[in-house]
């Protein structure tokens, strides 16, 4: 039988790789099961040694963790769907993953791994007026290329990122392996009910990346120190009546809405805070209260981040 994935990953965007392998190894021994790794990171080497450390010091077995790696928008095509997969898992120095995913319904110009990785979205970032170049690959064919793949064995699961309420339909109509995993933006600012119970519908489990809201924006210049969910008089509240953090109860809110929650932390300190959010529940009325914090606020949008970063106006929400 499969195992399941455990509901507090870790999250390992924007971890610097010369931070890596001691985090990962850290997380570990805090008792992370669950990591949620991506080419397009840039840090699957360094993630691969910690595991591999903690391994080796017998903290964890392979088949107690956990491991989600995606496919990357340059390799959408099918014939580079394989190579991708394996890249990943050669950098992580394992034989199989748990779950990978598409990590953007977006298919760019294929960049060879030998010539740059990650590849990123930029087709030539040398050029003089470097650009985005969208590749004719329809998702349907991807998918198909990652249903291969759990054949052959090296993933045990597949999934999608980032997809909205029409592209699951679709996907649904033409999968031969249903996506397990559906992995999204969401906290107390954007809910998305209608996805996530769609997802439920169709049997699809949800990942809630960001579940912190804006904390990881912050010092990209994608949101303000003012944008935070933990200060929200309701979320304080029920870290009060609770004694608990607000960041616990923003995460707790995510799990006992039946998805799982992704944060992440270099400070040691905190990355044991946000995995003890089990042992408590919310009431209905809290959890009620932080549902009626949605505003709908996206911080991580195509739409807006590649116009402002690469000139491309490319939305995938409508
Ligand atoms: P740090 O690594 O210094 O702890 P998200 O997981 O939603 O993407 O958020 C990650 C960001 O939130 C990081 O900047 C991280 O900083 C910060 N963070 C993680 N956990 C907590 C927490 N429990 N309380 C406050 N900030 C946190």
């Amino acid at each position: 039988m499969l195992k399941d994935m455990p509901p507090i990953g870790f999250g390992l965007w924007k971890i610097a790789p010369e931070d890596c392998e001691a985090t990962v190894l850290e997380a570990i021994r805090a008792g992370y099961r669950h990591f949620d790794s991506a080419a397009d990171y840039g840090n699957e080497v360094e993630v691969g040694r910690g595991i591999a450390a903690a391994i080796a010091q017998g903290l964890a077995t392979r088949e107690e963790l956990w491991i989600t790696s995606k496919l990357w928008n340059t390799f959408h095509a099918p014939e580079h769907v394989a190579l991708a997969c394996q890249k990943s898992l050669d950098d992580l120095g394992l034989d199989y993953l748990d779950l990978f995913m598409i990590h953007f319904p977006i298919a760019l110009e294929y960049v060879p791994i030998e010539e740059r990785y990650p590849p990123e979205w930029l087709h030539d970032p040398a050029a003089a007026e470097p650009v985005m170049k969208p590749a004719r690959v329809p998702l349907h064919e991807t998918w198909g290329a990652m249903e291969k793949l759990v054949d052959g064995g090296q993933v045990r699961r597949i999934g999608v990122c980032n997809y909205n309420t029409a592209l699951i339909h679709d996907l649904m109509r033409y999968c031969r392996i249903a996506p397990a995993e559906l992995q999204v933006e969401s906290h107390p600012y954007l809910v998305q009910p209608g996805l996530m119970r769609l997802a439920r519908d169709y049997g699809i489990h949800v990942t809630a990346f960001s579940p912190l809201g804006s904390l990881s924006y912050v010092e990209i210049g994608m949101a303000g120190s003012g944008d935070t969910v933990l200060t929200e008089p309701v979320v304080v509240a029920a870290a009060n009546a609770h004694a608990k953090t607000p960041a616990q109860i923003v995460l707790r809110w995510g799990i006992q809405r039946g998805n799982a929650v992704i944060p992440k932390s270099t400070n040691p300190g905190r990355m044991r805070e946000n995995l003890a959010v089990t042992g408590f529940s919310l009431s209905d009325a809290e959890m009620a209260a932080i549902d009626a914090l949605d505003q709908g606020r996206r911080f991580n949008d195509p739409g807006v981040f590649c116009e402002g970063a690469f000139g491309t106006f490319h939305p995938i929400y409508d």
